[in-house]
């Protein structure tokens, strides 16, 4: 997006627009939370993010997220999304971001979006991803994803002049796991096992002194490698992702998408580059954010948006209304 005349006073404006997006999204989930039925869950999200998405003024693409056009039927990687009268923009998106989570009502599920300029996010299937990040004040390249795990977490105990027992690393408690766990524990770090959500394990690491999160380490999904190097493109911090292609037909689905060597390590940068906006909404509670509050006249919500090119992060509590639209949803 440029920074000159009329198209930057768009842009600011969609800095706070891109919230409503993950305000309704996260409104619509929340009505589902704890009802045991993650496929609703997920279709409210994505049908309140797509509405919200096609009034925005903006001629956007999906790059990442739900899946494609067979396996999702809206807000597919490929649909288009907006007025069409506005900047031509990328989205990865995660609607709704920990659905079982949602459906049980536990911790830490989120709606959350990336908009950047056209061809800046990374378009890829929606696979799972290798991925490690580490917060600001490092330099570029300390942690690397093909370096053993103890090694990373002596390289960054050393760096940040402590000893390897006083790092904590977060990882998805999952089977695949093991190793790395097993290999993190032997240096005398700590584990932060999380059952799910990757987005804010990889957030977390940015403030370790709140969070107590020095490092993120392990698979998850792409779309939330792309959406967390968003975020660590706005609030500072790196990472690596690397796309875990096994398949022909995902190689083939990869390759169509632009994606020649399946192998390739991608960093931040290069996952979530240009001009980026990011921004969550919280669905149920967590360690990021409020999860949505239904009061008798109005409904409330916690969100955070971030833009990369001014470094600004905005913390929004918002009233909404219940008579308003929202009592449609
Ligand atoms: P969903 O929104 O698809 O439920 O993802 C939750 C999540 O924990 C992500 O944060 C993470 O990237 C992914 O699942 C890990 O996948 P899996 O649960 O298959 O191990």
């Amino acid at each position: 997006m440029s920074q000159t005349g009329n198209v930057a006073a768009l842009d600011r404006i969609l800095t706070l627009e891109i919230v409503r997006v993950t305000e309704r999204a996260a409104v619509s989930a929340a009505r589902m939370r704890g009802r045991g039925d993650e496929k609703q869950a997920d279709q409210a999200a994505v049908d309140a993010m797509r509405r919200e998405l096609n009034a925005l003024p903006i001629d956007g693409r999906v790059v990442i997220g739900e899946g494609e056009r067979d396996e999702a039927p809206m807000l597919y990687i490929g649909e288009e999304v907006g007025t069409r009268n506005g900047p031509k923009v990328d989205i990865a998106l995660d609607p709704l971001e920990c659905t079982t989570v949602c459906a049980k009502n536990l911790p830490n599920s989120l709606a959350v979006i990336a908009m950047a300029e056209a061809g800046s996010l990374l378009n890829a299937p929606d696979v799972y991803m290798d991925k490690i990040a580490i917060g600001p004040g490092y330099e570029p390249g300390l942690v690397e994803l093909d370096v053993a795990p103890e090694e990373n977490i002596r390289r960054l105990a050393e760096a940040k002049g402590v000893a390897m027992s006083e790092i904590t690393a977060c990882v998805l408690d999952r089977p695949r796991h093991a190793h790395i766990i097993e290999a993190v524990r032997a240096t005398g770090a700590a584990i932060r096992l999380i059952g799910d959500g990757d987005v804010a394990g990889v957030i977390h690491t940015t403030d370790p002194d709140q969070t107590g999160i020095d490092i993120y380490m392990g698979t998850g999904g792409a779309p939330e490698g792309v959406l967390a190097s968003a975020a660590l493109r706005c609030i500072g911090g790196q990472m690596q992702g690397r796309l875990i292609i096994k398949t022909d037909e995902q190689r083939e689905r990869a390759l169509k998408m632009g994606i020649e060597d399946p192998n390739k390590i991608y960093t931040h940068n290069e996952m979530a580059s240009g001009d980026v906006l990011f921004a969550a909404t919280g669905v149920t509670d967590g360690n990021l954010l409020s999860g949505v509050r239904f009061g008798r006249s109005d409904i409330q919500t916690e969100s955070v948006v971030m833009r990369s090119s001014t470094g600004t992060v905005r913390w929004i509590k918002a009233r909404h209304n219940k008579l308003e639209k929202f009592h449609l949803d």
